[in-house]
C-alpha cells in the first residue's frame, strides 16, 4: 500500500476504521447481516494493519486487530488455576464484621485496626484471564476452584476485556474478577428469548453464566457481557489491594468505581448502609460488600482456611421478603435418609429469582411455625440461600389442612425413626432405600467429587433401574461388564453409541483423583468439601487415611487422638468419621473403589520446604507471631502441628516459659528448636 494514500491521514481517520470494521463485525458476525462483501472487508483489515504498524503510539487497546473472529467449538477443554481460586466466607451482620476483625487482630497480635478495602459483591461468574508478552492468551473459569474451563475464545468476544497490553503492563500477568450483565441487558435478553421460544434466565447471574459458557462464541459476543476485575497476580505488582486496583485499571481494565478503604468499623458500617440504599439504582446485581485487608503483606501472614481466605468476608445484604401460597407439602429423601419436607408454592418472583419451592428443614419447625397447607406465608430469600418461610400470615388462615408427617419413608416404605438430639427424621433402610441410594451416587459423580459428565440425575436413575449401577464401584465397571452382555446400554432409547462411548471416556477419565475428593464423594454425614480438604490435609494420602481410620474406635489410640486434633474438625463430625468407617460395607467399597482408582497424595504447597510432612509441636510463648500464624505457617509449608509430644513429633518449637513438653521431648530424644531456629527452618 502506498504510503501517499495516508498522507492527509490523521488519528481520527484511525478511530473511524475501527468504528467501521467493528460495525461490520457485528453486521457479519452477530446480525448475520453483512453491509460489505468479503473483499472490501479484507482491504479494511488489510488497512487497518497498516496504520497499526506505522503509528504504533496510536494503536486503541481494543483494535480489532486484536481480536480474532468468532469460533464454534466442540467442546470446552479443563484448564489448570495457578493458584487456587478460593470463595469467601459470609458476614450477615456487624457483629460479623466485627468479629472478623477481631480474629484478625488476635492472629497477628495488633490492637489497631486494619486497613480494609471495601467493594461491591458482583453478583456475576468470576473468570480468570492470563496475559504473556502483553497478549491475553487464556480465559478459564472458576470451576471447582483448581480446574475450571477453558473459555479463551468466549473471552476474546467480550469488547470491553484488553487483548493486548501496553508494554508498560506486567510481562505475565493474571486477573481475576466477575463476569456480568446488566439489568436492562438481562430483561432485553429474556424478551427476546420469550419471543423466540428459548429459554427464560431467572436473574441476570444466570443469564451471564449461561451466555458465557457457549460454544457457539458468536452467542457470547450477542450479549453483551460486561465485567469488573476484583484481584491481580503479578510480581511487585503493589503493594496493597486498593492500589492494584488503580493500577490495573491504568492498564485499561475495567474496575468497580465503587471501591473504597476503611479505617474501623463505624466507617464500614457507613459504606455498608449507603450503597444498600443505592445499589437497586446501579445497573447490575450486588448481593453484598467484600471486605479485604488491603495490605498485601498482611494477606500474606493471614493465608487461608481450607476454601476462603482469612483476610476476607463477604458482608451479605439482608434477605428479600415477599408473601405467597403454601400449596401443598411434599418429602423428598436425601443421601442420608433425613426426610425434608419441601413446601410447593406459588410461583413468585422475589429479588429477581422465581421461587416455587421452600424447605421446610423438619417437622418440629412446621409445628413451631404452625404452618398448614394453603396458609399465606412470608419467605425470605438471602443471597443463594434457598427461601425460607419465616411466618405464616395468620389473618388470612381459611380452609387449610393439617400437614400429617409420615411413618415411613415414601420412597421405600421403611420404618423412620428420630435420633436422639436429632431433630431429623430418618428412613432406617440406609443400604436399600432407592432415594438414599441414589442420592449418594448423586453426590459421588457431583462436581465437588468424581464431576463424571454425562451422569447426571437422569442417568443415574435410569442405570439404577435397570440394575447396572446399584453403588459407587459399580459406575468403574460399567464398561466391562457391558462387555459379556448381549443387552447393551447404546440399544436402550436415548442412548446411542456415541453417548455410551462419551460416558466411558468421562468415566475413565475420573479416575484419576485427589485425595480431598474422594472423600467428599464417599457422602460421609457431615463431611462437605472443607472437612474432606481438612482431612486430606492431614492424612495426605489414601493409605495413610485407612490405616488410620482402622484404629478409630479405640478412645486411646493414637489414631483417635490424631482426629480430635485436627484444627475444625468437632466432635458431631469425628462421631460421624468414625461410625462411617466402622462399618464393614463401606470398608470395603472403599477398599473396592481403591482398586478402580487412582488417588492423588493431597500436595502441600511447598514440597521443597524442609519441615514438609514433619509433625511439629508448639510450647511456651512465642515473641515474633502468634501461636495461630505460626500454626497456620507451618502448616502452608506442609508440616503437622499436634498438641501433645510423642515418639513421632520431629521438632519441637520451644519459646519463653517452656515446661513439661520440654523435658518430654528431651526424653524422647527430639529436635528441640528455638523460635528463631524455627523461622530459619521455614
Ligand atoms: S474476592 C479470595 N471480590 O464472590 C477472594 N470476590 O464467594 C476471592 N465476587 O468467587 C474473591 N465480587 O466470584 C472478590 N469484589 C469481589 C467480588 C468477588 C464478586 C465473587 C467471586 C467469588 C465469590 C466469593
Amino acid at each position: 500500500m502506498a504510503d501517499n494514500l495516508f498522507s492527509s491521514t490523521d488519528k481520527q481517520y484511525y478511530d473511524n476504521l475501527i468504528k467501521k470494521i467493528k460495525l461490520c463485525d457485528k453486521q457479519y458476525y452477530i446480525d448475520d447481516n453483512p453491509e460489505l462483501n468479503d473483499a472490501d472487508y479484507d482491504k479494511l483489515r488489510q488497512e487497518l494493519t497498516y496504520i497499526e504498524n506505522k503509528y504504533p503510539k496510536w494503536k486503541s487497546i481494543d483494535s480489532p486487530s486484536a481480536k480474532v473472529g468468532y469460533t464454534v467449538q466442540d467442546q470446552f477443554k479443563k484448564a489448570n488455576h495457578s493458584k487456587a481460586m478460593l470463595s469467601l466466607a459470609n458476614a450477615f451482620s456487624i457483629k460479623d464484621v466485627a468479629e472478623f476483625v477481631n480474629k484478625i487482630q488476635k492472629f497477628l497480635n495488633i490492637n489497631e485496626f486494619p486497613k480494609l478495602c471495601v467493594e461491591p459483591k458482583i453478583d456475576g461468574v468470576s473468570f480468570v484471564a492470563k496475559y504473556k508478552n502483553h497478549e491475553f492468551y487464556q480465559g478459564i473459569t472458576r470451576g471447582d476452584g483448581k480446574i475450571g474451563e477453558d473459555i479463551t475464545e468466549n473471552l476474546k468476544v467480550i469488547s470491553a476485556l484488553p487483548m493486548k497490553l501496553t508494554k508498560n503492563a506486567p510481562q505475565e500477568l493474571e486477573v481475576r474478577g466477575e463476569i456480568f450483565i446488566s439489568k436492562e441487558d438481562f430483561a432485553t435478553l429474556n424478551k427476546t428469548q420469550e419471543e423466540n421460544g428459548n429459554k427464560i434466565f431467572a436473574n441476570p447471574r444466570n443469564a451471564a453464566a449461561g451466555s458465557l459458557r457457549q460454544l457457539d462464541t458468536k452467542v457470547t459476543a450477542n450479549r453483551n457481557l460486561q465485567y469488573f476485575i476484583y484481584s491481580v497476580i503479578a510480581d511487585n505488582f503493589a503493594v496493597d489491594q486498593f492500589l492494584a486496583l488503580e493500577k490495573i485499571r491504568n492498564l485499561g481494565f475495567n474496575t468497580n468505581l465503587h471501591s473504597k478503604l476503611a479505617c474501623n468499623i463505624s466507617q464500614l458500617q457507613s459504606i455498608f448502609k449507603s450503597i444498600s440504599e443505592e445499589r437497586f439504582a446501579l445497573p447490575y446485581d450486588i448481593d453484598g460488600m467484600v471486605y479485604k485487608i488491603n495490605d498485601f503483606n498482611l494477606q500474606d501472614r493471614l493465608g487461608e482456611i481450607a476454601r476462603s481466605p482469612r483476610w476476607a468476608i463477604a458482608h451479605k445484604f439482608p434477605a428479600e421478603e415477599a408473601k405467597t401460597k403454601l400449596e401443598d407439602i411434599i418429602i423428598q429423601v436425601g443421601r442420608t435418609g433425613i426426610l425434608t419436607p419441601v413446601a410447593i408454592l406459588t410461583p413468585i418472583n422475589l429479588g429477581g429469582v422465581i421461587v416455587s419451592k421452600a424447605s421446610l428443614h423438619n417437622e418440629d419447625e412446621i409445628k413451631r411455625k404452625d404452618i398448614q397447607i394453603g396458609d399465606i406465608v412470608n419467605i425470605k430469600r438471602a443471597g443463594d440461600v434457598i427461601p425460607k418461610i419465616t411466618s405464616v400470615d395468620l389473618s388470612r388462615r381459611k380452609n387449610t389442612k393439617l400437614f400429617i408427617f409420615p411413618n415411613n419413608c415414601p420412597v421405600c416404605k421403611s420404618k423412620v425413626i428420630k435420633e436422639e438430639e436429632e431433630v431429623a427424621v430418618r428412613c432406617i433402610a440406609e443400604y436399600s432405600c432407592k432415594a438414599q441410594i441414589l442420592g449418594k451416587l448423586r453426590h459421588f459423580v457431583s462436581i465437588g467429587g468424581f464431576n463424571v459428565e454425562g451422569l447426571r440425575d437422569k442417568q443415574i436413575e435410569f442405570l439404577y433401574d435397570k440394575n447396572l449401577i446399584k453403588s459407587s464401584y459399580d459406575i468403574f465397571t460399567l464398561e466391562i461388564r457391558q462387555n459379556d452382555t448381549a443387552l447393551k446400554l447404546e440399544n436402550y432409547p436415548g442412548w446411542g453409541k456415541l453417548s455410551v462411548n462419551k460416558l466411558y471416556k468421562s468415566i475413565n477419565s475420573s479416575r484419576n483423583i485427589t485425595l480431598d475428593k474422594f472423600i467428599y464423594a464417599l457422602a460421609i454425614k457431615h463431611v462437605g468439601s472443607n472437612v474432606s480438604t481438612l482431612l486430606a490435609k492431614h492424612y495426605t494420602s489414601i493409605n495413610k487415611l485407612l490405616t488410620a481410620t482402622n484404629n478409630l474406635k479405640d478412645k486411646d489410640s493414637a489414631a483417635y487422638l490424631e482426629l480430635v486434633n485436627i484444627d475444625g474438625i468437632g466432635n458431631k463430625i469425628i462421631a460421624a468419621i468414625i461410625k462411617y468407617f466402622s462399618i464393614e460395607d463401606n470398608m470395603i467399597l472403599v477398599k473396592n473403589l481403591t482398586t478402580e482408582l487412582t488417588i492423588n497424595n493431597y500436595i502441600i504447597s511447598n514440597i521443597n520446604s524442609k519441615i514438609n510432612g514433619k509433625i511439629v509441636v508448639f510450647t511456651g510463648s512465642l515473641s515474633k507471631t502468634t501461636r495461630l500464624e505460626a500454626k497456620a505457617k507451618a502448616e502452608k509449608a506442609g508440616a503437622k502441628v499436634a498438641s501433645s509430644i510423642s515418639s513421632k513429633t520431629d521438632y519441637l518449637v520451644a519459646g519463653e516459659g517452656s515446661g513439661s513438653k520440654l523435658s518430654k521431648a528431651k526424653k524422647l530424644n527430639i529436635n528441640i528448636v528455638t523460635e528463631e531456629e524455627w523461622q530459619n527452618l521455614l
